[in-house]
């Protein structure tokens, strides 16, 4: 607890001034002090200050407002300071690239918020807006200040508000490595990113007492709102992390497939290529037999540069699979319907979690890469009642407004308004290739021949024999990519070994694009 607030009551000698400086800045160190920051070792957690040294290049840090401290008087919280006010803000250097952090310290009033620590976090962020580089939040808060009531509110909501306002201008990563709970959660929901750490952090709106007395559910906090929870269940967090090196580990990941602010564009690594782009193996990807399921991830695996693909939500909504990678050193996005999940069909869970890393991308110019293998969007009533109508929606308009390099590869199905969904060329899309076994049709033979030729498939002697003929006769004419080819809606039909290659070329076509949507205040999409 800091001395810092007593009046100084004797002139000081400049060699004494120099001391004072050199014990501040000692004090601001322990924060909540040693104790406590035992206590933050026991539970298997890093402080806020030995992330900070994690995750920034070595020596790069820049501290802002250490000095900080509360202007709360009640409930004595007059004799009770500490410098820096529970949260270490300031700028530093990740892989050499400019960034704006803050790290709440548990070990100061459980680094809840008060008034002053929503303002350094607040000045952090609009030294990012102005300077043009992301903000990363190191979350580890027990919330509002509970002794300073409004006040406390007040400076969440200034955060919330910056959040917005910088959403879709500076690239915003929250890392989750302690309690977030009420309020607080809507700053990390606001930012492009969310990553938790597993068994050490939660994210819930109310606890779990508060669960029980409204619902009378028992539920842990772990159950509720740890990792596990929001990575599969709810979709919250975009990565469930085994540890706080792991996670902070992710935050840089993510930082290299990004620029650093919505005007410029994410920096290309160094690529060298032996002159044979060409990948065979991904000739005997798709399986013969159409209603075979296959893993999409093989084929991003095979376009994209070697161990270069970061799943996002990789544990949610498994029928479609979107992440960064990189072709020939470019940073790309790439969504994918999975055929070996609910052979890949659009439900309500896959349709937001894809719209929403689109407009990720097109936010921050990342070019797009969309693998297509959807056999439609899933009926029945639990979609319907759950709205498929505006998250399929959402996920077109998505598409439809982005205005990044935007490439489609069609490996198999392509069906009914998933084909248009998914990037189709008449939704913007540059270029827009099939491999040979595309079938782009309004829906699959069977169901086609079924009703089109009910009343011939009923009056034949043997049904069955007649379907199969209908089914081969929709087929031949239909469950391929040349009918979508001859009108120019696929504009190339190309072998799967020579994807890559193709799209290293088309890439770099496309990559000084200019391509602008209507003037308007903005868009308003399904929400
Ligand atoms: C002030 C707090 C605090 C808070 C914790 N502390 N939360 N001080 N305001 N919100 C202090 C504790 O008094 C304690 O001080 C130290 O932090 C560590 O807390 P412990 O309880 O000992 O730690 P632990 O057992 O790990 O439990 C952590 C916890 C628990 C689960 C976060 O502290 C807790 O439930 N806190 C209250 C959470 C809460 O209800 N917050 C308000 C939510 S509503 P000492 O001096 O002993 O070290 C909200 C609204 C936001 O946030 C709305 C925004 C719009």
């Amino acid at each position: 607890m800091t001395d810092s607030n007593k009046p100084i009551n004797k002139l000081l000698t400049k060699a004494e001034k120099t001391e004072e400086l050199k014990r501040k800045i000692a004090e601001s160190e322990l924060g909540g002090g040693q104790r406590r920051i035992d206590s933050q070792h026991k539970k298997g957690k890093l402080t806020a200050r030995e992330r900070i040294d994690m995750f920034l290049d070595p020596g790069t840090f820049e501290e802002i407002d250490r000095f900080v401290m509360h202007r709360t008087k009640d409930f004595g919280l007059d004799k009770e300071h500490y410098l820096g006010d529970g949260v270490v803000t300031g700028y530093g250097k990740v892989n050499g690239r400019l960034v704006y952090l803050y790290s709440q310290d548990f070990t100061v009033f459980g680094g809840s918020l008060s008034e002053t620590h929503a303002e350094k976090i607040c000045k952090i962020m609009d030294m990012a807006m102005k300077n043009g580089a992301p903000v990363v939040g190191l979350n580890d808060s027990g919330g509002a200040r509970i002794q300073e009531g409004v006040n406390s509110l007040g400076g969440y909501a200034d955060i919330f508000y910056r959040n917005t306002l910088a959403s879709g201008v500076v690239p915003q990563i929250s890392a989750i490595m302690g309690p977030c709970a009420g309020g607080a959660v809507y700053s990390p929901a606001i930012t492009d990113f969310i990553l938790m750490v597993e068994n050490s952090s939660y994210m819930f709106v109310t606890g779990p007492n508060v669960v029980k007395t409204v619902t009378q559910e028992t539920v842990t906090a772990e159950e509720l709102g740890g990792a596990s929870a929001h990575s599969t269940k709810s979709g919250v967090t975009h990565f469930s992390c085994a540890n706080e090196i792991e996670c902070l580990e992710h935050v840089k990941k993510i930082l290299s497939y990004l620029p650093q602010n919505c005007e410029e564009t994410a920096p290309v690594y160094p690529y060298e290529s032996n002159g044979d782009e060409s990948r065979p193996e991904l000739e005997d990807l798709v399986p013969d037999n159409p209603n075979h399921p296959y893993d999409i991830r093989e084929a991003i695996s095979g376009i994209v540069d070697e161990d270069s693909f970061l799943e996002v939500h990789e544990n949610y909504a498994d029928n479609i699979v979107v992440g960064f990678a990189r072709i020939a050193g470019r940073s790309i996005g790439v969504v994918g319907n999975q055929p070996q999940s609910m052979a890949g069909v659009l439900d309500n869970h896959a349709s937001t979690k894809a719209a929403r890393f689109v407009r990720t991308c097109d936010s921050y110019n990342v070019p797009l890469l969309v693998l297509v293998d959807v056999p439609g969007f899933l009926p029945g009533t639990d979609q319907e009642w759950n709205g498929i109508i505006t998250n399929g929606a959402k996920l077109l308009f998505a598409f439809s407004e982005a205005t990044v390099p935007r490439i489609t590869v069609i490996t198999r199905k392509a069906y009914g308004g998933a084909y248009d969904v998914m990037n189709s060329k008449h939704i913007g899309a540059d270029l827009n290739y099939a491999w040979p076994t595309a079938e782009i049709a309004v829906m699959g033979a069977k169901g086609a021949a079924e009703i089109i030729f009910k009343k011939e498939i009923s009056e034949a002697e043997d049904s069955a024999a007649k379907l199969d003929e209908k089914v081969d006769e929709y087929t031949a004419k239909f469950a391929n990519p040349y009918r979508a080819a001859h009108r120019g809606y696929i504009d190339e039909v190309i072998n799967p070994s020579e994807t890559r290659s193709k799209l290293i070329t088309a890439f770099e076509m496309l990559e000084n694009k200019v391509d602008r949507i209507p003037r308007k205040k903005h868009g308003n999409i399904p929400l």
